[in-house]
Parts: C-alpha cells; sequence; structure tokens
C-alpha cells in the first residue's frame, strides 16, 4: 500500500464541523458518501463572494456584476483543468449529478428511436436509472442491464453479450455509492465506443477520491456534484464532448440560454450557456472551484492512499464482529463499507449509532435493485474521508458492538 504525506491533524482544524458534538459526543462523520463536509477556506470563499461580489453574472455593465462572473468562469476554468477537458466550454455548471444525467437523458429523446437499446450496470444509484427509462418510455427504446457478481463487481463477459448494432448509450458509475466498487470505466466506454455507441459515466463517488481525466478516457459525458469533493450542495459539473454537447437540444428554456428571441422563433446561445438557463448557483460555482483547489492541494494519490489505510484497518474490525457481512467486496474499492448484523434491521443500528455520536447512512442508499439482489431491505454504510481517523474508526466498532449487544 502507497504511503501518504497527509498531517491529518492539521486538516482536521480546517473543517469546523468536525469541533463539534452531537448527542453529547464527539462526531464521528462517516456519512461522506452522502455529502463530504466543507472546510473554512470553501467556506471563507462563499462569505467573501456574499460579502464583495454578489450580483448577477453574465448581465450587467457593472463592476460587481464583472467580478462576480469573472469568479464563476475562473471556477469553470479550475473544473475543466481538474478534469483535463479540452475544452471550457465543455463544462456545464448543473445543480448536481442528477441534473447533469437529466440534461443527457433530455437531449437524447430526439435522436432514439423505437428498438433502440441503452445499457445500465446492475449497481446504478436511481439517479443512472430513472432518467433512462423516462428517456425508454419517450422514445421505444429498451434497457439492458450488466449484471453483478456476489463480490459486487460487474460481470463483463455479460458486458459484452449486451452489445449489439442496436445499443446506443451505455451509462455507468464510475464508483458504486452502495458497494464502494471501482468499476473499470475504460473498458466499458473502450466497448462501447467499438460498437458505435455513447457513454456517460456517474462520477459522483468517484470524485472524492479519484481524479477522472475525461481525455484519456475519452469518455462523451461526466457527472460529479460539488457537496461529495467539499464544495456546497446545488452544484455540479456536466462534461461533455463539444460534438456531443453541440448535437444535443437545450435542456431548460429560460435567460441566457439564447442567442435571440422573437415570437416567431428563438436561437440558442452557444455552450457552454445554452444548458445554463436562468441565474444560476454563482457562490456554488465559485465555491466549487475553490473546493477542487483544495483536494488538488492535498492532493488525490495522497489522499487515496490515506482512505486506504482506513479502508483495510476499518474492514478488519467490523469483519471481527460475529454474525457481521460486509455487502460488496470487489477488488478495488473506495472507502466505503456496506454492512449488516444478522437478524438486526440496518435503522435500528444506525439510529444507535447516531445516539452515540457517529453518522452513517442506513437504508438503500437509492440504489434499491443492489439490496434486491442481496436480498435485503438496506444495508448500514460507513463512508470515509481523508479527514477520518483510525481513532474515529474504533468508536464506531465499540458503537456497533454496543449496537449490537442492545439489540440482540
Ligand atoms: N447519493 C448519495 C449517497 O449515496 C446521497 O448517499
Amino acid at each position: 500500500m502507497a504511503a501518504h504525506t497527509l498531517d491529518i491533524e492539521k486538516i482536521r482544524k480546517d473543517f469546523p464541523i468536525l469541533q463539534r458534538e452531537v448527542n453529547g459526543k464527539p462526531l464521528v462523520y462517516f456519512d461522506n458518501a452522502a455529502t463530504s463536509q466543507t472546510p473554512k477556506q470553501v467556506i471563507d470563499v462563499i462569505v467573501d463572494y456574499y460579502e464583495n461580489y454578489n450580483a448577477n453574472i453574465h448581465r450587467g455593465v457593472h463592476a460587481l456584476s464583472q467580478e462576480a462572473t469573472d469568479l464563476y468562469e475562473q471556477a469553470r476554468i479550475k473544473i475543466q483543468k481538474h478534469c483535463n477537458a479540452a475544452k471550457a466550454h465543455e463544462i456545464i455548471l448543473t445543480s448536481g449529478t442528477t441534473h447533469g444525467i437529466n440534461i443527457v437523458a433530455n437531449g437524447f429523446s430526439s435522436l432514439l428511436k423505437k428498438g433502440d437499446e441503452i445499457v445500465v450496470s446492475a449497481m446504478e444509484h436511481h439517479s443512472n436509472i430513472v432518467p433512462w427509462q423516462m428517456l425508454c418510455e419517450r422514445t421505444g427504446a429498451v434497457l439492458k442491464v450488466i449484471p453483478m457478481n456476489e463480490n459486487g463487481e460487474l460481470r463483463l463477459d455479460a458486458y459484452d453479450a449486451l452489445l449489439s448494432n442496436k445499443t446506443k448509450l451505455v451509462f455507468c458509475n464510475h464508483v458504486s455509492n452502495a458497494l464502494g466498487t471501482v468499476n473499470p470505466i475504460k473498458v466499458i466506454i473502450d466497448k462501447a465506443h467499438a460498437i458505435g455507441a455513447a457513454v456517460l459515466i456517474d462520477g459522483a463517488q468517484a470524485a472524492p477520491h479519484i481524479k477522472a481525466n475525461v481525455q484519456e478516457l475519452n469518455v462523451d459525458f461526466y457527472v460529479i456534484s460539488g457537496h461529495k469533493v467539499c464544495g456546497p450542495t446545488g452544484i455540479g459539473m456536466l462534461y461533455g464532448k463539444e460534438e456531443w454537447l453541440e448535437k444535443l437540444p437545450p435542456y431548460q428554456g429560460g435567460g441566457e440560454m439564447i442567442a435571440e428571441v422573437t415570437f416567431e422563433k428563438t436561437t440558442y446561445a452557444g455552450l457552454p450557456h445554452k444548458f445554463e438557463a436562468g441565474t444560476p448557483n454563482i457562490a456554488g460555482g465559485i465555491a466549487f472551484g475553490a473546493a477542487i483547489d483544495y483536494m488538488n492541494a492535498l492532493g488525490f494519490d495522497d489522499i487515496a492512499a490515506y482512505e486506504q489505510e482506513l479502508l483495510q484497518y476499518a474492514t478488519e474490525k467490523l469483519i471481527a464482529i460475529p454474525n457481521l457481512k460486509i455487502y460488496g467486496n470487489a477488488a478495488s474499492k473506495t472507502a466505503v463499507i456496506s454492512f449488516n448484523i444478522e437478524g438486526l434491521h440496518p435503522y435500528d443500528i444506525g439510529s444507535i449509532l447516531d445516539k452515540l455520536g457517529v453518522a452513517v447512512r442506513t437504508g438503500h442508499h437509492c440504489a434499491q435493485p443492489i439490496m434486491d439482489f442481496y436480498k435485503i431491505p438496506g444495508t448500514v454504510r460507513a463512508s470515509f474521508s481523508f479527514y477520518n481517523t483510525k481513532e474515529e474508526v474504533d468508536v464506531l466498532v465499540s458503537a456497533v458492538l454496543r449496537a449490537k449487544a442492545m439489540l440482540s
């Protein structure tokens, strides 16, 4: 395992929320896959925006509007560089991953016909299933599913068998939110391209751990959310190859997405504005850029190395608990552990953990097909970040043991 050079105690001081107590206990925050915490450096950017720059962008001749526009467009460039997109206008700022997926799903309504096929993986979040089902309803296209195995890995042999000249689109997450599996997306992309299908990768759960390079991946669309990478909620990125974004129609109509409006006909603005109708989340966009800066300053290699250490430590401690089963044992995983204890409901375990100051997510994690596969109602999910510690893992393990004793 690679070593890291992060100073975790120093990093923790950047996150004011980590100092608070919950139910009289120090907060142990292990719900990072739902929302990461926000460092002071990003909070300060939001405050600075509202104290000094608050104005609408792309509209005003006045100084505030121009300064706000500059900050917002600088953030777009930071995000472009971060994922190595060729052009800044290939970055559409969205309200989050779900919004990005819906822009693409809506756009393909006019490009698909009855009998075309769409392939998704068995381990998608509902946000990467439902928009495509709605697209199928609109177009008559058919949804096909890449199955997974017991370890929570996609069966690539079955993927090969699903691809044909009818396949127009393939959707897969880079990392499963419920299991932490890192999917072999380069293989998935290359195989889809070989038969002429376009690919959207949901990078929401990869973004906090893996720096995706969209040109190297040669992916058509890649989506992420700001709130998974230490940024605010309500902001995200849709990367699309220029040729695809040019081809897709706009998702929403409104101000800022037009070239010219008359009652007879409206023409649309160029990229990226065509997909950014209305006043955007300006402070959120600027803070998203600051969050990307923060994470890059730590370094994704160091983040991944440290989180793998936490994952290994926590896995060893948790599997030592009798009757505890971990779901998702893929060879390549991010720092996510989904588990159950035989005979106990995940919600009951989660509620006791909360009383002990430990925040985890319980339930189906918006990935019901995964729960159906394992024939369970849900799991307890502990998801770790670079600001967590082994001492916090020890608190989790003691809390799980206590919950087990109370509920058994
Ligand atoms: N998709 C987020 C999660 O996995 C909310 O918790």
